[in-house]
């Protein structure tokens, strides 16, 4: 995937699912189209496939499951997630952790499938744990930042320096409360490769003119 990236995870906020995730994604096609910039989206299971086939930018499933093709009722399968025409996936969200078992397991049934894998953690010491398992990319948000309006980028430098520390310089995503072009500066002069955020986009009236101030940021 093209780096830095500003991916946006739909989650399951009302105003960013069923039609309208898809009016919400063709919104980032615009943006990235317009500003050359990366920018790639996280939605629900069950809006894969429409939005998957409404725009080109890279669209990811936020979660998968470690199943193949079998029983497994109401299962995420990642090759299924694949054939929807998604770029990735995102795993180990602190709003869908899994063991870590499941984690290695999810991880490697996903990229058998041809997913770039995107995995959560909680802080930089637990990506480094999970470094190992093989992940394109590892999301560092501090779960208590999620949702709220203090961002990694101003309230924790030191977890993004860190994370970049022992990840790599390109490898690191970070998020929670991400929201303006100020944000996303900041973290890539940690050395971050991009934000992961939700609600700025989501819950904002006017998504269209915050994703063109956050890829702003980028430059
Ligand atoms: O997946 C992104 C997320 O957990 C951060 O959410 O709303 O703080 O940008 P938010």
């Amino acid at each position: 995937m093209k780096l830095p990236v500003i991916l946006v995870n739909f989650k399951v906020y009302e105003n960013a699912v069923g039609e309208a995730a898809v009016s919400l994604a063709k919104i980032h096609e615009k943006v990235a189209s317009e500003t050359g910039a990366n920018i790639a989206i996280a939605v629900n299971a069950i809006d894969l496939a429409a939005v998957c086939k409404a725009v080109s930018i890279p669209v990811f499933a936020q979660h998968v499951d470690n199943l193949e093709y079998g029983s497994g009722t109401g299962s995420v399968v990642p090759d299924l997630v694949k054939k929807c025409g998604a770029y990735g996936a995102l795993l180990n969200h602190a709003e869908k952790p899994v063991s870590d078992d499941v984690l290695k397991e999810s991880i490697r049934l996903a990229k058998e499938a041809g997913l770039f894998v995107v995995v959560c953690a909680d802080t930089p010491e637990r990506a480094k744990e999970i470094l190992p398992y093989g992940p394109d990319l590892l999301a560092v948000e501090p779960p208590e930042l999620i949702g709220g309006d203090i961002s990694v980028s101003k309230a924790e430098a030191d977890i993004i320096k860190r994370a970049v520390q022992y990840i790599g310089d390109d490898k690191v995503l970070v998020g929670a409360g991400v929201k303006d072009a100020e944000d996303v500066r900041l973290a890539v002069e940690f050395g971050a490769s991009g934000v992961l955020l939700a609600s700025g986009v989501t819950k904002s009236s006017d998504p269209e003119a915050v994703l063109r101030d956050l890829v702003s940021g980028l430059n």
